[in-house]
C-alpha cells in the first residue's frame, strides 16, 4: 500500500536523522527547516544547539482556573483562550468547527479501519469498539468521541476547556447512547497521574496547540496499555499548509477564525514520528486528508503535506517509554 511505502520513507527518513537527539523547541523555529537539504529533515542535535542559561528562572505559572490538573505541560493558555471563545459553536456544521464536522467521516474511516485490524475486530459491524476503552484527549465539543460511542466504544473525552466539556455533555446527553461517554475538563497528564489507561488513545488536531508535543506524546503513551493503539492527526508544517491550512482556511474563505493556526506550531510528519518513537509509540500507518472543493468533502490519501493521522501501537513491553 502506497502510505505504508510513505512511511518506510519517513522511517529511513529517521534512522538517518540520527533522531534520538533532536530538540523540539528548537523545531518551533520556522527558519530551521530551509537550512536543511531535500534529504535531510530539519533535525537539531543538543550538541549542534547552544544551551541558554536562564539568569532569572520564570516564576511557576497560576493554576489555570479552566482545568483541574496539577500538572500542565501541555497546556497553551493562548491557545485554549481561542477555543473557549468559540466554545458554543461546536455543535453548529456551518460554524467554525465546519472543517472538523466535514472531517469527520474520513478520520473515522480510518480510525475504525486501523483500529478494528489492530484489535482483530469485524469493521463491518455497527459496534466494532464493544469492550475497548478509548480516550478522546482535546475532544473539543464531543464531534468525534460520539461516533465512537456510538461504534460501540467505553470513550473518556477530555479537554482543558472547561465550556468545552460543558456543551459535549449537555449533548452527549440527548442520545442514550452517547451519555454514557466520562467527560473530564482535565489534561492527559492528569489522567497519567491517575494512573488511568485506554485500549486506545485518540488526540485529533490537537498537538499543534499543545505547549510541548513531546512531553505530550509521553503523556499520550502512557494512557495506553502496552500493546494498545494511539491516532493523531495535525497538520503539516509545510509551505502548501501555510498556503491552504492558513492564508486560504483563515484569509480568504474564512472557513475558521484568524489566528486559529500557528504554521511554526505545526509538526512535520517525520518529526511526529519520531516524537512517538522516542515515547515508544511506533507508527504503524500514517495517511493525508484531502479537500475536494467541488464535491466540498474530504478523502484519504497518500498526500501527506498538508492534513495528515498516523496510527501507531505501543509496545506489549511494559514502561518503555524514553526520558
Ligand atoms: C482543534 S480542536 C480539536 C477537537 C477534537 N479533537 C476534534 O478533532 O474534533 C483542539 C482541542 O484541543 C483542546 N486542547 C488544547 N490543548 C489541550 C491540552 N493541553 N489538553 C487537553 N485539551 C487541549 C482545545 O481546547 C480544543 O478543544
Amino acid at each position: 500500500m502506497a502510505s505504508k511505502l510513505v512511511l518506510n520513507r519517513l522511517r529511513s527518513l529517521c534512522r538517518v536523522s540520527q533522531l534520538s537527539d533532536v530538540r523540539f523547541d528548537k523545531l518551533r523555529d520556522p527558519l530551521s527547516i530551509f537550512s536543511t537539504s531535500q534529504n535531510h529533515v530539519a533535525w537539531r542535535s543538543y550538541s549542534e544547539a547552544s544551551q541558554p542559561t536562564p539568569i532569572n528562572p520564570p516564576p511557576p505559572p497560576p493554576p489555570s482556573p479552566n482545568t483541574s490538573t496539577t500538572t500542565s505541560s501541555s497546556l497553551n493558555e493562548f491557545e485554549l483562550a481561542k477555543f473557549s471563545a468559540i466554545a458554543e459553536t461546536w455543535w453548529d456544521a456551518e460554524g467554525p468547527f465546519k472543517p472538523l464536522h466535514l472531517m469527520n467521516p474520513t478520520r473515522l474511516a480510518f480510525i475504525r479501519s486501523t483500529l478494528c485490524r489492530h484489535f482483530r475486530k469485524d469493521p463491518n459491524c455497527t459496534r466494532p469498539f464493544e469492550g475497548l476503552k478509548f480516550v478522546d484527549v482535546g475532544c473539543g465539543g464531543g464531534i468525534l468521541s460520539e461516533p465512537l460511542a456510538r461504534m460501540g466504544a467505553t470513550v473518556t473525552g477530555v479537554d482543558a476547556v472547561d465550556k468545552n466539556i460543558k456543551i459535549a455533555r449537555l449533548h452527549a446527553d440527548l442520545d442514550p447512547q452517547t451519555s454514557s461517554i466520562e467527560y473530564r475538563c482535565t489534561t492527559a497528564e492528569s489522567l497519567v497521574e491517575e494512573q488511568r489507561q485506554f485500549d486506545a488513545v485518540i488526540a485529533l488536531e490537537v498537538i499543534e496547540h499543545v505547549a510541548d508535543p513531546a512531553g505530550f506524546c509521553k503523556s499520550l503513551s502512557a494512557l495506553t496499555i502496552p500493546g494498545g493503539a494511539t491516532v493523531i492527526s495535525t497538520i503539516n508544517r509545510s509551505m502548501r499548509a501555510y498556503a491552504t491550512a492558513i492564508v486560504a482556511a483563515e484569509y480568504l474563505l474564512h472557513w475558521l477564525p484568524k489566528g486559529t493556526h500557528q504554521w511554526s506550531s505545526f509538526l512535520t510528519p517525520e518529526e511526529l514520528v519520531l516524537i512517538l518513537q522516542r515515547a515508544s509509540i511506533s507508527v504503524q500507518e500514517m495517511a493525508g486528508f484531502v479537500y475536494n472543493p467541488l464535491t466540498g468533502r474530504w478523502s484519504l490519501s497518500d498526500d501527506i503535506s498538508v492534513n495528515f493521522i498516523a496510527f501507531g501501537t505501543k509496545s506489549a513491553k511494559k514502561d518503555e517509554t524514553l526520558d
